[in-house]
């Protein structure tokens, strides 16, 4: 049965919002450092309402090589002086990111008053490069917001919870950053203590541990920007014709993986995982106005995917992100046999033969 989950949700919200507000003034110039990584969806986030509240809920693999590092240098202001900031990224300033940054920043003052007297200098740079088409969004966010809770010195539960908080405000899939290695968004029967305005770790005695093992192989397909924003995605499927069916359809396949991530299914896993991916872009292809971010390339790997997966019987699987790129998922354990035919066969169909071999992490922490 699908709820009504919007009017939960709202009154969720209203009932918890405030435990987030941290009346802290800081009067000493600070210096913090952070890093967070990168996340891929199973369960896809495709979607939202209200200010920045998930349709459906969501789950990821937390990574660990992609990840940002984002230096802040706090400096109180005097009363009177509006709060400012400089955005640095790979030491050059930034102006393009300005308009993100502050629209963040003015959602996250009412949790953090003390940033109004404060000017805020911040230094990021990224472990993978920017322009390869992974959404670097959900670790600079991540980094950002593990930044601003680590000045604020908060026990360590609450504290992730409201770095998962602030980083949702910034992207909503950055919530799924502050921890690992699994995490789900979104309330949800199927998990203990789910919210919509945070995510929270799976716990790693509710899964089969071969999941910790997990690798990904990130096929860099195409490393330009997209031609249509998540923001934009999100907004089209307010009014999109499946939209209903796909957020009833999001709930029951949360529910269905999280049994098989329990039992450590992986037919029934690699199932799952394939049919989110190619929904979520089988919805870009069905709204209006509709759009394709997959390339041939992307279409070529796929079916090399399955000819293997059906010749071998190992468990490799595919999942998209919102474009080009392929991120292959298989556990530890069949690396080899699996990475050997990525680098003999695979190579050819990505943008200058790019791959980026990384693995499930840990999530954001203060270096
Ligand atoms: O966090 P956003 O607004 O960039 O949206 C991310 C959407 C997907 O990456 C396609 C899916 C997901 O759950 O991460």
């Amino acid at each position: 049965m699908l709820k009504d989950f919007t009017s939960e949700t709202s009154i969720f919200v209203n009932m918890n919002l405030s435990i987030f507000k941290t009346n802290f003034f800081n009067s000493i110039q600070t210096k913090v450092t952070c890093q967070a990584p990168s996340n891929i969806a199973l369960i896809k986030y495709w979607g939202k309402h209200g200010e920045q509240l998930p349709k459906n809920p969501s789950l990821s693999f937390t990574l660990s090589s992609c990840f940002t590092k984002t230096v802040l240098d706090i400096i109180p202001i005097s009363k009177g002086t509006d709060f400012s900031f400089d955005f640095y990224f790979g030491g050059k300033s930034k102006p393009e990111f300005h308009s993100k940054v502050k629209v963040f920043f003015k959602r996250i003052l009412p949790y953090c008053p003390w940033i109004a007297n404060h000017h805020i200098t911040i230094n990021s740079q990224n472990s993978f490069p920017h322009s390869s088409g992974i959404a670097s969004s959900a670790s600079a966010m991540a980094a950002l917001a593990s930044c601003l809770v680590a000045v604020e010195e908060l026990s360590d539960d609450y504290a992730d919870q409201k770095a998962s908080f602030l980083a949702r405000l910034g992207s909503g899939s950055a919530s799924r950053s502050i921890n690992g290695p699994i995490t789900v968004w979104g309330a949800t029967d199927s998990v203990e203590e789910s919210s919509d305005i945070f995510a929270v770790p799976l716990s790693e005695s509710d899964y089969n541990p071969i999941f910790n093992t997990y690798c990904d192989a990130i096929l860099l397909i195409d490393q330009g920007q997209k031609k249509v924003s998540s923001t934009k995605g999100h907004q089209l499927m307010e009014n999109h014709p499946f939209g209903m069916a796909r957020f009833k359809q999001a709930f029951q396949n949360m529910e269905k993986l999280i049994k098989i991530l329990e039992e450590g299914d992986l037919d029934a896993f690699i199932t799952i995982v394939e049919t989110e991916a190619l929904t979520l872009h089988a919805l870009m292809m069905t709204g209006s106005p509709n759009y394709i971010l997959m390339h041939s390339n992307t279409m070529e790997v796929i079916k090399s995917v399955w000819n293997f997966r059906q010749e071998t019987k190992l468990p490799v699987c595919f999942t998209l992100d919102a474009g080009a790129n392929v991120h292959l998922l298989y556990p530890q354990k069949d690396a080899v046999h699996i990475e050997d035919w990525i680098d003999h066969k695979l190579k050819a169909f990505c943008q200058e033969g790019m791959i980026i071999k990384d693995k499930v992490g840990r999530g954001a922490k203060k270096v």
